[in-house]
């Protein structure tokens, strides 16, 4: 049995599916702060089949032990936490609590009961400003705000663990940009109030609940002026999971992994691409960069390629597609 925390949400619902597919049997543990019932309610119809959920914290060790005293759990796949880089700078010790605490408390419940096989949510976000793109996993790690230092710091807690106990197998996917939604239109992004990022931004736009898209940015060294991002189908990324359960008994150590496309894509290119797959105009304006963005990242795909087999399959129109699918299909999200 797989446990996946946080599984309710945006990748974790997606990655269900994905597990479901490849004949794993999952149970989600999700404390909803950040999600709604409804997503696993979708997926359930979506593969035919009940899944177990459990609610609760992962800071709550009690309720997760309950978790392992109920099913014989033997590797988790671990999503939840906070994500939103803004909140983090304003609410930091909010997020190290959630992210770090919880993961520390996630980890001391597994080595209690002799679960040592983790799959661990890092992000592209740990390479700070990179020196230069493609970015492979060897490059130097920092972080810019508290969102993405929780990443770093659970990174290294994770190194630790495995130095301490070499029977530990651990894998770090560093997700570059995830966007997309699954074929159905049943589940997909639904974030709360104004969107932070840039694909369910122009969604927003393109079904009129907001005037226009602002780019942050016009004066970038890139192609148009835009920044330019790896932008990775939600599909591809949950397939990316499957593949690592399925090889993490090979590895020794702690494995860092990039799931990305290699492909980067500036911000008037993913409007464009947006305006052909849903037949709709995404009025924008060029306005000052974003404090604390960076001008390039894509990543170097070509490890997860040789030690997992995975490679991403979607490009930038099916992303924009299915997007628009889920948009479309729920303009209120899970509210709809
Ligand atoms: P999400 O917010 O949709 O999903 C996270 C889930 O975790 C939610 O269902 C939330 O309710 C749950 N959760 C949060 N704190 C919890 C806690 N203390 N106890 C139990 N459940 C809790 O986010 P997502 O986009 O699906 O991201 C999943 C993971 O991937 C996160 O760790 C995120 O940091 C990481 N990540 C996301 C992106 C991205 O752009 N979406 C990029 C890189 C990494
Ligand atoms: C993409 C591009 C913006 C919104 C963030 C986190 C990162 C990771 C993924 C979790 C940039 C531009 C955006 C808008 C715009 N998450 N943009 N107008 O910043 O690359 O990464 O999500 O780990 O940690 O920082 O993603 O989607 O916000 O931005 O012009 O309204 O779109 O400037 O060039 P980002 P994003």
């Amino acid at each position: 049995m797989i446990l996946v925390t946080g599984g309710a949400g945006y990748i974790g619902s997606h990655t269900c599916i994905s597990l479901i597919e490849a004949g794993f049997d999952i149970v989600v543990y999700d404390n909803f702060s950040n999600s709604s019932k409804k997503s696993l309610q979708r997926v359930e119809s979506i593969v035919e089949r009940n899944i177990p959920l459990v609610e609760g914290d992962i800071r709550d060790k009690e309720v997760l032990q309950d978790v392992f005293d109920k099913y014989d759990i033997d590797s988790v796949i671990h999503f939840a936490g906070l994500k939103a880089v803004g909140e983090s700078v304003q609410k930091p010790l909010e997020y190290y609590d959630n992210n770090i605490n919880g993961t520390i408390a996630l980890c001391e419940v597994m080595r209690d009961n002799g679960c040592k096989k983790i799959v661990f949510s890092s992000s592209a976000t740990v390479y700070g400003d990179p020196k230069s793109v493609p970015i492979s996993e060897d490059f130097p790690l920092s972080a810019t705000n508290p969102y993405g230092r929780s990443k770093l710091f659970i990174e290294e807690i994770l190194r630790d663990i495995y130095v301490s106990d070499a029977t530990w197998k651990i894998i770090l996917l560093r997700y570059f940009n995830p966007v997309g939604a699954h074929k159905s239109g049943l589940i997909g992004e639904d974030p709360n109030g104004i969107p932070n990022n840039l694909m369910p931004y122009i969604s927003q736009v393109a079904i009129g609940k907001r005037d226009y898209l602002s780019v942050f940015g016009g004066d970038y060294a890139t192609n148009d002026g835009t920044g330019v991002r790896d932008y990775i189908h939600v599909e591809d990324l949950a397939d990316g999971h499957v593949k690592a359960l399925e090889n993490i008994d090979k590895f020794d150590g702690v494995k860092a992994i990039n799931l990305g496309t290699g492909q980067g894509y500036s911000v008037l290119e993913v409007v464009k691409a947006f305006e052909r797959a849903s037949e709709k105009k995404v009025p924008y304006k060029i306005v000052g960069r974003r404090e604390g963005d960076i001008q390039s990242c894509y990543a170097d795909p070509s490890y997860a390629k040789k030690v997992l087999d995975w490679s991403a399959k979607h490009g930038i129109n099916d992303m924009c597609k299915d997007a628009w699918n889920w948009q479309s299909k729920n303009p209120n999200g899970y509210g709809s």
